[in-house]
């Protein structure tokens, strides 16, 4: 079974390279921003009190998330492999993931992250920008949320790395070239796990 993290700050191409990957690999894809983002457009009280955290680039608490990772947690670990884009993000979400996953008698292969330059990120998530309707798409908001994941998120890198899951993806180039690069390394994995 292939249980995969995708990892990274605003912008690094999570969202994308999980399309891909869903395909590839055919697994189930879980993006708590997504989610989030759907909750607001249909006007629950998850989206209602999810937005002005998304706004203002923060993390949204903890408690909220877990509700909604638990409210799935049936759907998304079962007999396909998964892809979380977008968390864990901090501790307490890995921690409560790693419950989750044993309770359900899984494990996470790997954690990839996406290395890019904030400079990239940035470019990339301006030029979303101009259609992708979402508040949080401005500049200053990006630097906010890159601050957010340097300071609660980051340190999750040195959490999964002492798991001997992650492996960090040079996330520059095009969409191929940084999907070829991933493959290339849950190929691997799969080879020597078999
Ligand atoms: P979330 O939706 O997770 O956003 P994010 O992490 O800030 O990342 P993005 O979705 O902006 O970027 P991405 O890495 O998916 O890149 P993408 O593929 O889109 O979270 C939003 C908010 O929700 C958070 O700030 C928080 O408030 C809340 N939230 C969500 N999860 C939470 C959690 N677990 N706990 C608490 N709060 C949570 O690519 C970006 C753009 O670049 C696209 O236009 C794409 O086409 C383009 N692109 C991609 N790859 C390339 C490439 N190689 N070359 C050129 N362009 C590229
Ligand atoms: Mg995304």
């Amino acid at each position: 079974m292939l249980n995969l993290i995708i990892f990274g700050a605003p912008g690094t191409g999570k969202g994308t390279q999980s399309l891909n990957l869903i395909e590839k690999y055919n697994l189930v894809h879980l993006s708590t921003g997504d989610i989030l983002r759907e909750e607001l457009k249909t006007g629950t009280e998850i989206g209602l009190k999810a937005k002005k955290y998304i706004d203002e680039g923060l993390l949204v608490p903890d408690s909220i998330i877990i509700d909604l990772l638990f409210d799935r947690a049936d759907k998304i670990i079962g007999p396909k492999g998964f892809i979380f884009d977008g968390f864990p993000r901090n501790t307490v979400q890995a921690e409560e993931l790693d419950k989750v996953v044993v309770e359900k008698n899984t494990s996470i292969s790997l954690v990839l992250h996406l290395d890019v330059t904030e400079e990239e990120l940035t470019k990339r998530i301006l030029l979303r920008s101009q259609n992708s309707g979402r508040a949080d798409d401005t500049e200053e908001v990006v630097k906010k949320r890159v601050e957010v994941y340097i300071q609660q998120t980051m340190p999750l890198l040195d959490y999964y790395r002492k798991q001997g899951k992650l492996i960090t993806i040079h996330g520059m180039g095009t969409i191929d070239e940084v999907f070829s690069r991933i493959s290339a390394a849950i190929d691997n994995y799969i080879t020597s796990n078999n």
